[in-house]
């Protein structure tokens, strides 16, 4: 019977050569999280204590993408395979009393219950090894698991090295193992690499063991999506299909309507409340988070932000980075960028960008405008294509709008400049002095009519 901590190995030192990326393989996104970092959330939630992550190629930028993660490091220089690469962790885990589970960092897919279940058939059957398993419709690609006349694995063939017979079996190698320090890294320490790519192959593992007259238990995934391992471009849509569909399956069942779940994009640290209803088209992105109740309108694309309740954003908006009170209405076609911060009740309408900017409770802005470095009360209205010109060439400069103020149509707002409470701008005025509080600023030049100008100008025959 196993005792003592899990500890967990992630392989994610390889080349990845299939993916031809600059990106590490194992840093490409699923779903707005690297591969490899769903591997290391799904390491927390089977509760395994320490992690060992082997890194190589690209090893700088997986470092990068794992900080603030509890994960310990290992360097394999040269990427010699599989094999080699477990056996790396031995310099951390040579001791570990308890079981250690090695597994690709590949693999996006997995679900926790599927690795509670091959540690379970460790135990129950007191194994020395056990090894992760599919019956899969498409197993090319992958190892196969070759069984003796007792149905006991026996051998990993790798496809490269599978005859025909051997490439016939459905049953894949899915890179999880289980086994102790002493018997893991001593066989890994065995295994040589006279195979038709010069490798260390983890999967000789097996064959080491059951040779020895060791127990091996295996389990088999029961839903084939779980198994995806990724090695290339289509793998990768693949999984981020696959991924996709369950994130929506999982908003839906909390009462989200997805008006078509295949073509709404919601990452997966996205958060949304019941009764809010996205069209298709919709990317909803990093830590998004959206209140109940809103209404999402086709091809709109909302990062890193948040959105109270009631909030309706119409069609073909942008929104990074930006916070949204409830009761809002956002777009057609509205932009914003980081730091847009809306209180409840605000208007926002076509072709209107605003950034880093602060508008009131019930503002206004509904068409043409632009809004930058702007602090604008409530009750304001932003007329049609008023405009915070905050940018000099040099330097931004600060906008400060008071409660209740009027801005006409194609007014400029030079800053720093601010307009009072309650003050009006005249439209087409150009502003660069504060308005003081109740007043009207009109800063054009008087309309004159050229009476008869058309006459002299052209002659009375013209056309
Ligand atoms: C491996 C298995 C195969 C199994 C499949 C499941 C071997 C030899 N084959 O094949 O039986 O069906 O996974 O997905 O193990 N890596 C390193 N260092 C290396 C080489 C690889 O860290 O020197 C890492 C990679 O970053 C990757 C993982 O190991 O995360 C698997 O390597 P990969 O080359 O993708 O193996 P497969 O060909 O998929
Ligand atoms: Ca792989």
């Amino acid at each position: 019977m196993a005792s003592g901590e899990l500890a967990l190995i992630l392989l994610a030192a390889g080349e990845g050569t299939r993916m031809r990326s600059q990106l590490p393989k194992v840093l490409h996104p699923v779903c707005g999280r690297p591969i490899l970092l769903h591997a290391v959330r799904l390491g927390r939630e089977i509760g395994a204590k320490r992690i060992v992550v082997v890194v190589g190629r690209g090893e700088d930028r997986v470092r990068d993408a794992l900080a603030g993660e509890e994960v310990e490091l290992v360097r394999q220089e040269q990427q010699l395979g599989t094999g080699h690469a477990a056996l790396r962790a031995a310099e951390l885990l040579g001791d570990h009393a308890g079981p250690i589970l090695v597994t690709n960092g590949d693999h996006p897919l997995y679900r926790p219950q599927t690795f509670a279940a091959l540690l379970d058939a460790y135990r129950a059957e007191s194994a020395d090894l056990a090894l992760l398993t599919a019956h899969s419709p498409e197993p090319e690609g992958y190892g196969r698991v070759v069984r003796d006349s007792d149905g006991k694995p026996e051998r990993i063939v790798e496809e490269t090295e599978a005859q025909n017979e051997i490439r016939a079996i459905s049953e894949v190698n899915l890179g999880a193992y289980v086994a102790e320090a002493e018997l893991l890294f001593h066989s890994l320490a065995q295994i040589g690499n006279k195979n038709r790519k010069g490798e260390f192959y983890l999967t000789d593992l097996l064959e080491l063991v059951a040779e020895s007259g060791r127990r091996v238990a295996s389990f088999a995934v029961e839903d084939w999506n779980e198994a995806l391992g990724v090695n290339t471009r289509a793998d990768l849509a693949k999984a981020e299909a696959a991924m996709r569909e369950r994130i929506a399956e999982r908003w839906m069942r909390e009462g989200v309507t997805l008006i078509d779940p295949g073509q709404t994009y919601i990452e997966i640290d996205v958060e949304i409340g019941a009764d809010t209803v996205i069209s298709p088209g919709v990317m909803l992105r990093g830590a998004t988070r959206v209140g109940s109740g809103c209404r999402i309108d086709a091809g709109s694309v909302i990062e890193d932000s948040t959105l109270g309740d009631g909030v309706w954003i119409k069609s073909h908006c942008s929104i990074e980075q930006s916070e949204i009170g409830s009761d809002c209405e956002v777009g057609p076609s509205a932009h914003l960028r980081p730091d847009s911060q809306l209180s409840d009740g605000v208007r926002v309408g076509n072709f209107v960008e605003i950034k880093n900017s602060r508008l009131g409770r019930g503002t206004k802005a509904d068409h043409l405008s632009y809004i930058g470095d702007a602090t604008v009360g409530s009750g304001v209205t932003i007329g049609c294509g008023a405009i915070t010109v905050n940018y000099d060439g040099r330097e931004k400069y600060r906008t400060t709008i008071g409660d209740g103020a009027f801005v006409g149509c194609n007014a400029n707002l030079i800053a720093p400049v601010e307009v009072a409470a309650e003050a009006y701008v005249a439209a087409g005025s150009t502003i660069t002095n504060r308005v003081p509080e109740g007043s009207l600023a009109v800063a054009r030049a008087r309309q004159r009519n050229i009476e008869g100008w058309r006459k002299r100008r052209f002659g009375s025959n013209e056309d």
